[in-house]
């Protein structure tokens, strides 16, 4: 009904118009046929905004806040007037579009190497009214970035699931969500180094690289970074049930 929950209760004896009605149809008739609830939806809750979601990106996991969270720290700090991220791997753009609306100043650079991803985030940006401090680029990781571009922060959740744990996954996301964004199929170790070799080359002296990882991937993540000289040593951020969620390096 295009109403907040406290709204709702206030208008709880308003008529649902028939737009809404039609909306709510579709949703529940999508839903029966066993699509994730924020797909049949279109949206989805992450960082307290309200994102468009559809079958061509990653539903928002409550654990990539701790991602922005660490992102949110390190920005905090810096004493830059114009900060500039890369979201590497944006999907719906939560991780980006979050920090950009919790930080005014802040440019975003959000890449993926699929284009309805791209289009997906760049609703969103406009939608949360961020847009025109947002580029949005296609490519395999790092070739989406020009090769002269620095920035302060380069944030990345990557695909992790390794296909070993490819039966524990839920039915529902297997069968709905894209294994783009979904698996890992390259030795992890090797992936994370690469990645980590990369970034080091697009970040200014001080500048933050941070990774979500699985329960499996932490490991890999940190000893992909400690391979790379540029970087300190892969230091880890837990979430609420102990994991390691999110490794981190800082560019010397
Ligand atoms: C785990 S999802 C994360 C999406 C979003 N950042 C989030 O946190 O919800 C990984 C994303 O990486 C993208 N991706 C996969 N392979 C890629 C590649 N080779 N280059 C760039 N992006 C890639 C996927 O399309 C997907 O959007």
């Amino acid at each position: 009904m295009g109403l907040e929950p406290a709204e709702r209760i206030l208008h709880a004896a308003g008529e649902v118009g028939p737009l809404a009605q039609a909306y709510i149809e579709e949703a529940v008739s999508r839903r029966e046929t066993g699509l994730p609830l924020a797909y049949a939806l279109e949206r989805a809750e992450f960082g307290g905004l309200v994102f468009v979601v559809s079958p061509a990106v990653l539903i928002p996991r409550p654990e990539t806040e701790f991602l922005v969270q660490r992102g949110e720290e390190y920005l905090r700090e810096l004493k830059r007037r114009r900060p500039v991220l890369l979201d590497l791997g944006c999907g719906s753009g939560c991780v980006g579009l979050t920090l950009a609306k919790r930080f005014p100043q802040l440019q975003v650079v959000l890449t993926d190497v699929s284009e309805p991803a791209l289009h997906v985030a760049g609703e969103n940006a406009k939608r949360l009214g961020v847009a025109d401090r947002c580029s949005f680029v296609a490519g395999d990781w790092f070739a989406a970035v020009k090769r002269r571009e620095r920035f302060d922060a380069i944030l990345c959740n990557p695909p992790y699931v390794t296909r070993r744990d490819d039966p524990q996954l839920a039915e529902d996301v297997k069968k709905h969500e894209p294994s783009l964004a979904l698996f890992l199929d390259q030795d992890p170790t090797e992936f994370f180094f690469r990645l980590a070799r990369k970034a080091v080359s697009h970040l200014v002296s001080g500048g933050l690289f941070a990774v979500e990882v699985g329960y499996d991937t932490a490991w890999p993540a940190r000893c992909g970074f400690e391979k790379v000289n540029a970087l300190t040593r892969g230091h880890e951020v837990h979430d609420f049930a102990g994991i390691e969620r999110v490794i981190w390096g800082i560019r010397r």
